[in-house]
């Protein structure tokens, strides 16, 4: 175990890489090897992605790939995705071409609204609360005027600020409860920076008012912060056709839908699938999220919890037939934004709002949705026909052969071979060795 290290932070990129390479690896050498190999050699772009974050000292690959062939609102759009999990690009492109001659992926925004609250303790009378907090409610927006000021000429800004009583919650509690427009941005800055001033106002106004008791004058601001639950901030993704247009090959549509809403029930009523059948609407989502620069982990906390609304975890998607009629469809919250944060910073983050032709932040939204209904349809496909492995393992052969070292004419041949027999770590290492001995 090494010794706690002083002022990290403080050393050069080279001493800290020296400091990680001595203390917490077993070759030195090796180790700054690896690190530098992943530096871009261009110095001027290194520096960029070195200023992201603290203490960086190297860069971290995943892969960056194209999903083509998205028919959305009868535009055509080729979806950047950024992932390490091999089958989810390939699935996400075979759903976009099924869908692209079956009128492919119809959206809509059914809101935008984004959240943020104060959270603060009074233990005083609460009549007495609310009348100050109706009397000082204009001061709020007043106070924020240089904040939001920009936004407002915009079009976006502080919809509504609303004091919430949560002492059934706990003890004492209460908050400013308030919602947000911001556009195209994602908008955590903007709002965090409101937030923190509709505090300030609060204190300072209180300390103001005559109506309260010294003792209620000193409530405490405990924090303020935006929520990443955005429960009116959705977006909706939707499929549909003929029973018959599903028949493919020995397969009848009807038994194939049929097939399809049994799985979505099953997500819907066992949080066990549920879990695992957003996990692979995740996968889609993720991974455009992260392509276009976006906060994944915003977008998944917001998205768990959207999916636990009703009070158990359930599935994301739907499905019904109706009248002969397959219809699948997701509903998610998705806060994104297409301007600020990475997206004017990182190069590959331009390019991939450049493929998606710059979309505004509901477009993203529209697009990062139908990523998911796709990942969705074409995990649920496999999963009610074929069995995930037979796709899945022919997808991470690739990854298996590297690591057994296979030569890229033996890659060749034995993707050649394994069109036709079962993909598992034994029999790709055994074939190898075959033809490795011929
Ligand atoms: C794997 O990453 C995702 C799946 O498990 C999703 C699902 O089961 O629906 C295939």
């Amino acid at each position: 175990m090494h010794t706690p290290v002083q002022g990290f932070s403080k050393l050069t990129k080279e001493e800290k890489i020296d400091w990680i390479a001595k203390n917490c690896t077993e070759n030195e050498t090796k180790t700054k090897g690896i690190l530098k190999r992943y530096w871009n050699s261009d110095a001027s772009l290194q520096k960029v992605h070195d200023e992201f974050i603290e203490n960086t000292i190297s860069n971290y690959y995943l892969p960056f790939a194209i999903a083509p062939n998205f028919l959305i609102n009868e535009k055509l759009y080729a979806i950047p995705m950024a992932i390490e999990e091999s089958s989810v690009v390939a699935a996400a492109s075979k759903a976009a071409k099924f869908w692209l001659t079956k009128g492919g992926f119809k959206t809509t925004i059914v809101g935008t609204e984004k959240v943020g609250q104060v959270h603060f303790m009074y233990n005083g009378k609460k009549e007495t609360l609310f009348q100050f907090f109706n009397t000082i409610k204009s001061q709020f927006l007043n106070d924020a005027g240089v904040i939001t000021q920009s936004m407002e000429k915009r079009g976006g800004g502080v919809t509504d600020i609303e004091l919430r009583d949560k002492t059934e919650q706990l003890c004492d509690y209460y908050q400013l409860h308030c919602t947000f427009e911001t556009l195209d941005a994602m908008g955590a800055n903007f709002i965090n920076s409101c937030l923190e001033q509709f505090a300030k106002t609060l204190k300072e106004q209180a300390n103001l008012y005559k109506g309260f008791t010294a003792d209620e004058k000193e409530f405490e601001i405990v924090m303020s912060i935006l929520s990443n639950y955005v429960p009116n901030c959705i977006v909706k993704a939707e499929v549909s056709c003929p029973i018959g247009d599903l028949t493919e090959g020995e397969l009848e549509g009807g038994k194939f839908a049929r097939k399809i809403v049994q799985a979505v029930h099953i997500a819907k009523s066992e949080p066990f699938r549920a879990v695992t059948h957003n996990k692979g609407i995740m996968n889609g989502i993720d991974s455009v999220v992260l392509a276009t620069g976006n906060d994944f982990r915003a977008v998944e906390a917001g998205i768990h919890a959207y999916a636990a609304k009703d009070g158990t975890y359930s599935s994301l998607t739907h499905a019904t037939v109706d009248d002969g009629i397959f219809r699948f469809w997701i509903e998610i919250p998705l806060a994104l934004g297409t301007v600020g944060g990475l997206t004017s910073l990182h190069p590959l983050v331009k390019l991939a709002l450049e493929i998606l032709q710059k979309p505004n932040a509901k477009e993203l939204m529209q697009i990062v949705a139908v990523a998911g209904l796709a990942q969705n349809f074409a995990a649920l496909r496999s999963l009610v026909t074929t069995g995930i492995q037979k796709g899945h393992m022919k997808m991470h052969l690739l990854n298996m052969l590297n690591q057994l070292g296979a030569t890229d004419e033996q890659k060749k041949q034995l993707v050649v071979h394994f069109k036709d027999n079962l993909v598992s770590n034994a029999s790709v290492k055994e074939a190898l060795e075959k033809i490795q001995k011929d």
